[in-house]
């Protein structure tokens, strides 16, 4: 394209922006507009448990939130809240890829990888290898997915903030007790996503964190868990909001803590 041709291509493209208006890019994305000076968050598996309460305590602080779930019809408590809602299983490559596209031009201030499941493998003669594998791809394979899909969004963020929902489980220093196999790998193998990111993009200016929610009250969780949401949440959110790219790739808990790998 010679210089000519392409200053009227800018031209028209900037016309085509000025007739369409500021709140051009919101339409067709749901009911709940996006203000142009909030930050906006994208929090998977927000339909229940942590990720529910992530896109709660956002939205109320005055983020825009982007919540998504599975089954965004039967997400019936984040449809009650003043959030976006939007498709997506992070085991399936297509609907991430939908997501992306549905995103398109949007920035995103922060992406919170939290959806995970947990499969309850007492010993290793008690692995099952379907459940195996399929934890690698939700809590492993999924955020390595929905990051990459996500990053143009990222970049054009002012916060550059991705966060992943990891365990104690996955800290190879802390491993104690013979338990839980495929779960502690798949969270191991996401802290090690989280530092290859965080070295691969620190000139960018972003910053990655991985982050251990406590022992919550959720259906993983269980009842006897000693955390509500509502204190798990607000501690991550205080640890994410008091870091910055100075400390991307680390591992941190809830309370602020730094935990070993
Ligand atoms: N609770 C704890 O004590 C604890 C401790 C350490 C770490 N964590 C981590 O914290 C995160 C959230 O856990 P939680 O306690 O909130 O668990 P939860 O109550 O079981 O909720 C899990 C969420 O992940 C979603 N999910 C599962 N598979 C998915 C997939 N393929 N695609 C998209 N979403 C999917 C679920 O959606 P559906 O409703 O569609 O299944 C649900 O929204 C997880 O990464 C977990 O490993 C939790």
């Amino acid at each position: 394209m010679n210089r000519a041709i392409r200053f009227g291509a800018t031209l028209l493209i900037a016309a085509a922006f000025a007739l369409a208006g500021p709140t051009a890019q919101a339409d067709g994305h749901g009911s709940k507009e996006e203000k142009a000076d909030k930050p906006t968050v994208l929090i998977t598996g927000a339909n229940r448990g942590l990720g529910l309460e992530f896109a709660k305590q956002y939205a109320a602080d005055g983020w825009h939130v982007i919540g998504t779930a599975r089954k965004p019809e039967r997400a019936e408590d984040l449809n009650a809240l003043d959030v976006e809602v939007a498709q997506l299983d992070v085991a399936d490559a297509d609907s991430i890829a939908a997501l992306a596209q549905s995103l398109e031009g949007r920035p995103i201030d922060m992406l919170i990888n939290n959806a995970g499941i947990f499969p309850r493998a007492g010993s290793i003669d008690e692995v099952d290898f379907d459940d195996y594998m399929q934890t690698l791809v939700v809590n492993t394979v999924g955020p390595v997915r929905v990051t990459r899909a996500l990053l143009p969004h990222l970049r054009k963020g002012d916060k550059k903030t991705i966060v992943n929902i990891t365990s104690r489980l996955g800290s190879i220093e802390l491993t104690t007790s013979g338990v839980f196999y495929g779960y502690r790998e798949s969270k191991a193998a996401l802290n090690m996503f989280t530092k290859t990111l965080a070295v691969e993009l620190q000139p960018e200016g972003f910053t990655c964190l991985t982050v251990h929610p406590g022992w919550v009250q959720t259906d993983m969780g269980g009842a006897n868990a000693n955390l509500t949401p509502d204190e798990s949440i607000s501690g991550m959110r205080a640890t994410i909001e008091k870091l910055g790219p100075a400390d991307t790739g680390t591992y941190w808990s809830y309370a602020g803590e730094e935990v070993p790998w």
